[in-house]
């Protein structure tokens, strides 16, 4: 019997999902999960004609496959991860490979290579996106580690991903934990669209008092042009679900967001870097404050919003209008504040990242995925080197065609009392970032008043730091050049 060119450990449906995707693409796989019933029954039910067999132990299923053999763990990100690496590398043989497609976090798979590697096997960290739909239709997937592994690994990934315009959406991202990384900063813009979108949903419904059939209709509508994507679609989708009384299901589901952490080291890492990654720190912040439930119940009574008069119904039609206008240039910001997070890593951590490419690995299969991603690709196909997604061209027009549509809309959300943190603080970067003078230079007054931190003038060369005698100087600049 032929050996399998791949195994898969871990039978969740995302595992499962993926295996049948690759047997579909004619790849014969080995499947190993913690239990065997879940590997037996998966054999028995799904397997049919496919060329799929399943290991009873982790040395049946690195004795069924081809060298250099290739492992893909889809079991949960953390220890288990580095417990099945432990148990695995006694079993394999130099140039073996193995492949963590959960969430992880980069600076595990960071790790993993440089232990792998010491051992001489190869470690790819893979970002694989789409949920279970796409890991068995076709998923974004974005590798990472060691890039001697990426030949052997290849063909697999780009057989099984989701293609856009016939390429795959699967390239390599870079060294050590730079497709993990990738893959958080997806999660992140994840976290940035789909609080835009609720954002939308909830001034249309509070503010405009519009049924959820009626922002059903909008949303089916923005979709039809430049908002057109995957979390737009199904948000039109699931807002058409009725409960066993007829009313909306969306009502009857509880307003407190879950969340497994991914968007939350977006933030952290946006602030060990020092990049105004706003937008999407902002809806990690919106998803902690959903969940105090009852504190904001309690709230809701001390604090009785105001009543605002209705909008007529051409006031009504053109807030509807200004919204899309406020989600789409507050997209525009959420993936510049992205770009400038990959840009800021790859410095770094020393990855030669391919932003384009990115583009394109985002363009189709995984849940980001949109029209939109295409002129992100555009802009970096015509200006490789491109700083900042606010500098290309096409970008440039949608903002300003959008501004002041962006600004009723968030004024209107402000008079109103309705929170719309990541549209709001969307704005608030794009203000900050067309500002030639802002006003830290108050604050760095404030710094050597209280802490003789110095600071740089602006007549006098970047770097050269200065300190005033604030306290014994009586309001007369006594500045000096400040030796370090
Ligand atoms: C994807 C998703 C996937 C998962 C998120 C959900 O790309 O397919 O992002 O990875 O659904 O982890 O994250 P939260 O549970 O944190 O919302």
């Amino acid at each position: 019997m032929s050996q399998a060119e791949i195994g898969v450990i871990g039978l969740a449906v995302m595992g499962q999902n993926l295996v049948l995707n690759m047997a579909d693409h004619g790849f014969k796989v080995a499947v190993y999960n913690r239990s065997y019933d879940k590997t037996d029954a998966f054999v028995r039910q799904r397997v049919e004609d496919r060329p799929i067999v399943g290991a009873q132990s982790l040395t049946e299923l690195v004795d069924q496959l081809a060298r250099p053999r290739k492992i893909m763990l889809m079991v949960k990100a953390g220890d288990v991860v580095d417990r099945l690496i432990d148990d695995l590398i006694p079993l394999l043989s130099e140039g073996d490979i193995i492949i963590d497609g959960g969430n992880s976090l980069y600076t595990d798979s960071t790790r993993r290579t440089q232990r792998l590697k010491a051992e001489g096997l190869h470690f790819i960290g893979t970002g694989v996106s789409g949920g279970e739909e796409g890991a068995r239709t076709g998923p974004s997937i974005m590798p990472g580690g060691d890039v001697a592994a990426w030949p052997a690994v290849k063909p697999i990934f780009q057989a099984i991903s989701a293609k856009s315009d016939g390429q795959p959406c699967c390239d390599w991202v870079g060294p050590e934990g730079a497709g993990h990384y990738v893959k958080m900063v997806h999660n992140g813009i994840e976290y940035g669209d789909m609080q835009l979108i609720a954002e939308a949903y909830h001034l249309m419904r509070q503010g405009l008092g519009l049924s959820v059939d009626a922002i059903q209709a909008v949303f089916a509508d923005w979709n039809q042009g430049v908002l057109d994507s995957y979390l737009i679609e199904i948000t039109a989708e699931l807002l058409t679900f009725k409960d066993d009384d007829g009313e909306p299901l969306v009502d009857k589901i509880l307003d407190a967001a879950g969340q497994k952490g991914t968007g939350k080291w977006t933030g952290i890492s946006s602030l060990e870097l020092g990049v105004p990654v706003t937008l999407i720190t902002e809806s990690v912040y919106a998803r902690c404050l959903s969940a105090l439930k009852s504190e904001r119940e309690e709230a809701a009574q001390r604090y009785p919003a105001s009543e605002v008069p209705p909008l007529s119904e051409s006031e009504t039609r053109a807030m509807i209008a200004a919204l899309h206008d406020a989600l789409y240039a507050s997209k525009i910001m959420s993936y510049a504040q992205g770009y400038m997070l990959m840009r800021e890593a790859a410095s770094e951590f020393d990855w030669d990242l391919n932003y384009g490419g990115i583009a394109l690995m985002w363009r189709g299969g995984c849940i980001i995925r949109s029209r939109f991603l295409e002129n992100i690709k555009q802009a970096y196909d015509q200006n490789p080197s491109l700083n900042n997604l606010l500098q290309a061209e096409f970008f440039e027009q949608a903002v300003k065609q959008s501004e002041s549509n962006w600004r009723k809309a968030v004024a209107f959300a402000v008079t109103q009392g309705l929170p719309v943190p990541a549209m709001s603080s969307a704005l608030a970067f794009f203000d900050g970032y067309r500002s030639a003078r802002l006003p830290a230079n108050l604050l760095q007054a404030q710094r050597d008043y209280f802490g003789a931190h110095t600071y740089e003038r602006i007549d006098a060369p970047r770097g050269e730091r200065f300190h005033t005698d604030w306290i014994h100087s009586g309001g007369h600049a006594q500045s000096g050049s400040y030796e370090v």
